[in-house]
């Protein structure tokens, strides 16, 4: 067996200390973006195998299918960088660690098979170590808890514990994570809440900061999260009626037409196209399907269009790209048409979604994200306007346009536009 020599203070920055020397119940970590989180925990998790015979983890995140790109690489990684990964043996099928010298193991899970979780046993010590990567995207605190609960049992080592780390970037503070781990009132017992920011990573490069320092003065509201790590802020989001939820598609279509959504981008913004069933007699929309994606030229939206079995829909396009319809449309994307977008159309389809509550599939990431960014403005003495900030809003728009069909369908635009004027909402 190799001499292992790890000098922990160069390996993970002070932040990060706490995940070798407390022992709480519940370590979190919520942070900006890069700021180190994954990769310190990836660090532990190794260490924690090498160093405490009765250690094995179980690694969550929201879909089991995501841990193979992202926390079994990083393992690899990581385990590499210690100089023992030779001492494991990686299993990517499955994906499984395991620790050669015991048989110690890194198991990999996602929330959407919690039923895989219960049933979990190991060979050697116990499944006392949980990690939950990106836990942001739990929007389920009970499914949380099913998994945490599996973590029970005598541990046989006289020093043993329990113990379940988070890690996350903090976009919303309407979420069940801000209660139980960081709020003084509400917070758990023998939990340590943290915030690390890019600034505790001294691994970064320095385009990295650039860009992240850019974003403060491009998208304030985004940068809070993305580089300070503080929580986001529901204040003035656009629409705030949305749940982030699991719902069976089958059931929903039942009384629901879909409709869908394109916004064009390319350098800087992206390509953004949605799916979503309306049902107009509850006022529920379902978002079910994203497409989110820079540097998108025609060949390629047609391409996905088509791959994704969208040839044959009616879709709702953005007006300003007439050639990019024209394209689309000449090349098979036969039921493709402009969105009408009449002046003062912007705030009557926000005025009109406003009115329903939005259900997102958990896996419709960008989607998220920007109904938990996409904001109204303020003028010079800080007081709201009417008027959303032009920002984190192509999935947005994508929405508004799809949503074209049924916003009074029987009444004429410009009919509909004087109505929405004498509501007051109108530009
Ligand atoms: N301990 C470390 N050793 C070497 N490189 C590191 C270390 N920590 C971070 N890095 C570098 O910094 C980058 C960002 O770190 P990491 O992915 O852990 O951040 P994060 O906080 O998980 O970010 P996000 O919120 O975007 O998931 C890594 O891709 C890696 O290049
Ligand atoms: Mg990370």
């Amino acid at each position: 067996m190799p001499v292992i020599n790890w000098k922990l203070p160069e390996m993970v920055s002070a932040a990060y200390a706490p995940l070798f020397n407390n022992h709480s119940r519940y370590l979190v970590y919520k942070g900006s973006r890069g700021s180190g989180k994954s990769e310190a925990q990836a660090t532990k998790v190794i260490h924690d195998i090498v160093t405490k015979s009765y250690v094995n983890w179980l690694i969550l995140r929201r879909y089991a299918n995501t841990n193979r790109q992202s926390t079994f690489t990083l393992l690899q990684k990581v385990a590499n960088r210690m100089k023992v990964g030779n001492l494991f043996q990686f299993n990517s099928s499955l994906p499984e660690i395991t620790y050669k010298p015991t048989g110690q193991k890194i198991l990999f899970r996602g929330a959407d098979k919690p039923l895989s979780i219960t049933s979990i046993s190991v060979e050697t010590g116990n499944l006392c170590r949980l990690w939950v990567e990106e836990a942001y995207q739990l929007e389920s605190e009970e499914a949380f808890d099913t998994v945490d609960e599996s973590m029970r049992g005598i541990i046989d080592d006289p020093g043993g514990f329990y113990q379940t780390i988070l890690t996350f970037n903090p976009w919303n503070e309407r979420h069940w994570l801000k209660k139980r781990f960081f709020d003084t009132d509400t917070r758990v017992d023998n939990s340590l809440a943290l915030t690390t920011t890019y600034k505790d990573n001294p691994f970064l490069d320095d385009d990295y900061v650039k860009r992240l320092l850019e974003m403060k003065i491009r998208n304030p509201r985004r940068a809070r999260v993305a580089v300070d790590g503080e929580w986001g802020v529901a204040e003035g989001l656009v629409f705030e009626n949305f749940i982030v939820e699991q719902f069976d598609l089958k059931q929903v279509l039942k009384d629901s037409v879909i409709v869908h959504g394109l916004d064009f981008g390319f350098t800087h913004d992206p390509t953004a196209f949605i799916e979503a069933a309306v049902n107009t007699k509850t006022k529920d929309i379902y978002i079910f399907n994203e497409l989110y994606q820079i540097g998108m030229l025609t060949p390629h939206i047609l391409k996905w269009l088509v791959a994704n079995g969208y040839q044959n829909t009616e879709i709702y396009a953005d007006a300003a790209e007439p050639r990019l319809i024209a394209e689309l449309k000449a090349n098979g994307i036969r039921r493709i048409k402009k969105s009408k977008k009449p002046n003062g159309s912007i705030m009557y389809g926000i005025d009109y979604i406003q009115g329903f509550r939005i259900h997102v599939l958990p896996k419709c990431l960008h989607t998220i994200e920007e109904l938990n960014a996409y904001a109204f403005d303020k003028d010079k003495d800080g007081n709201w306007l009417n008027k959303p900030i032009d920002k984190d809003n192509h999935l947005m728009d994508a929405l508004r346009y799809a949503m074209e069909l049924l916003i009074m369908p029987h009444v004429k635009t410009q009919d509909r536009i004087e109505a929405f004027k004498q509501l007051g909402l109108g530009r």
